[in-house]
C-alpha cells in the first residue's frame, strides 16, 4: 500500500526528543540519512526510516524508470516516511524529481539548483521539501522557493560540503532563516546531535556514519579502510568532479585530484556512464552544448567521477576508485546495524544533555 504524505502522522510519534524536524516529517528521531550515490539504496533508506529516522534515496546514478522502481521498493520495505534526493545539476535529475512528485514521495530533498517547481508540486499533495544549502544566500533563496526545511552542509562533510565548518555555518544559517534546519557534515554520535541542536539545528543528517552500518552496501574492504583512518585522512579538492568535494585520502584520490580533468576525457567518461545508466547521451550533450556550455562541462565532470565513486563503493577497488567520506570517519570505529546506531546515538545524546545540565 502506498502511503500518501497526507497520511503521515500529524501527531508526533513518542520520542524523548521532538523537534521542528521530527514534527515536520512525522519521524521519531531527529536523525536523517542523506542521499549518497550507490549507498542510499531502498534497503538502507527503509532501514533508516524503520529505525525512526528519515532515509533519503540517492537518485544520482538512477534514470527515471529506476527511480520509480526504487520508490516502489522502499514502500514495500517500510510504511514510514522517506525522502527522495535530487541533485538538480546531474543529468536526468529533473526527470527523477518529476517521478518523485508523481509517486507522491513524502519528502523531496533537492540540491545544486532551483527547486521552486518541486516545492509547488509537492505542496499540492502535502509533500515536504528539504533544500540543501551551503551559504546564507542559498538559504534565503531556498526559503523564497518554498522549501519547508534546510539541509545545511558544512565543510567537514563527505562530498560537497561548503567552505564554512558546521560549527559556524549552522548558527549563521539559523540567523539568516527561520526554517527548520538539518545540520550535516561531521555528525556521527550523540554529542554531535546535542552540539547541532545547541547551534540552532533541529536534526542531523549523518552520511559517513550511516555508510558504515550493516545495512549499507559499501564493500567490506572499503568499510575496513574507513575504520583504519582518522579525522585528518581526507582530501578536499575541486579537481575530482569540478565542485569542492571531500574524499578519502588514498593514492588514487591524490592522482584524481592532481589536476582538473580535461573536457574531452571527462566527456568521454561521462558518455560511457550515461550509456550505462540508459540515458540519451546525445540529447544530454547537444542540449547542454547549445544552452549552457559551462553546465555541460560540469555534467561531464560529474559523469566522469561517478564511475570512480561506484568502483570504490561497490567493488572495493581503490586502484581506480575514489571513496567519498567526511572527516567524521575519525569518529567511526564499528559497523553496527542502523537500529543499534540510532539507539546508541539517542542514549548518548541524553547522557550528554544530562552531563551538561549538571555542570
Ligand atoms: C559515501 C558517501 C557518498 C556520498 N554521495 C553523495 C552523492 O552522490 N551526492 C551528494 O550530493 N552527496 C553525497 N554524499 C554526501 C552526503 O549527502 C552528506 O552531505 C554528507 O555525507 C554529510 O556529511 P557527513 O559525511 O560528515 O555525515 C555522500 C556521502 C558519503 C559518505
Amino acid at each position: 500500500m502506498h502511503q500518501q504524505y497526507s497520511e503521515l502522522p500529524n501527531q508526533p510519534t513518542p520520542s524523548a526528543m521532538q523537534t521542528a524536524i521530527t514534527r515536520l516529517f512525522g519521524i521519531q528521531h531527529p536523525l536523517l540519512c542523506p542521499g549518497m550515490s550507490y549507498i542510499a539504496t531502498p534497503e538502507l533508506v527503509a532501514a533508516v526510516s524503520n529505525a525512526g529516522g528519515l532515509g533519503i534515496l540517492a537518485t544520482g546514478p538512477l534514470n527515471a524508470e529506476q527511480t520509480r522502481s526504487a520508490i516502489r521498493r522502499i514502500r514495500e520495505l517500510t510504511d514510514k516516511p522517506f525522502g527522495i534526493g535530487c541533485t538538480l545539476m546531474m543529468p536526468g535529475a529533473a526527470d527523477n524529481a518529476q517521478v518523485a512528485l508523481e509517486e507522491r514521495a513524502p519528502v523531496i530533498n533537492y540540491s545544486l539548483g532551483k527547486g521552486d517547481w518541486i516545492a509547488k508540486a509537492a505542496h499540492a499533495y502535502g509533500g515536504k521539501v528539504l533544500a540543501t544549502v551551503v551559504t546564507e544566500k542559498h538559504a534565503k533563496s531556498a526559503e523564497k522557493c518554498g522549501a519547508d526545511a534546510l539541509l545545511v552542509t558544512g565543510h567537514e562533510a563527505a562530498a560537497h560540503g561548503g567552505s564554512v565548518t558546521s560549527l559556524v555555518l549552522t548558527p549563521a544559517i539559523r540567523r539568516a532563516s527561520a526554517l527548520p534546519i538539518v545540520a550535516a557534515g561531521g555528525f556521527a554520535d550523540g554529542a554531535g546531535l546535542i552540539a547541532a541542536l545547541a547551534l540552532g539545528a533541529d536534526a542531523v543528517a549523518m552520511g559517513s556514519r550511516l555508510a558504515m552500518t550493516r545495512e549499507s552496501p559499501v564493500h567490506a574492504a572499503t568499510k575496513e579502510m574507513v575504520l583504519q583512518r582518522g579525522a585528518a585522512d581526507t582530501l578536499y579538492s575541486k579537481n575530482f568532479d569540478g565542485l569542492w568535494c571531500r574524499m578519502m585520502d588514498t593514492p588514487a584520490s591524490r592522482r584524481a585530484c592532481r589536476k582538473p580533468l580535461g573536457l574531452l576525457p571527462a566527456a568521454f567518461r561521462a558518455s560511457q556512464m550515461a550509456r550505462r545508466m540508459g540515458m540519451p547521451v546525445m540529447k544530454v550533450a547537444i542540449g547542454g552544448m547549445l544552452s549552457q556550455p559551462q553546465a555541460l562541462r560540469q555534467l561531464a565532470l560529474f559523469g566522469a567521477a561517478t564511475e570512480s565513486i561506484r568502483l570504490a563503493i561497490q567493488e572495493g577497488n581503490h586502484e581506480k576508485g575514489v571513496q567519498l567520506i567526511g572527516q567524521a570517519q575519525g569518529l567511526i570505529d564499528d559497523v553496527p546495524s542502523v537500529a543499534e546506531l540510532f539507539a546508541r546515538v539517542m542514549a548518548d545524546a541524553q547522557a550528554c544533555r544530562a552531563r551538561i545540565a549538571s555542570l
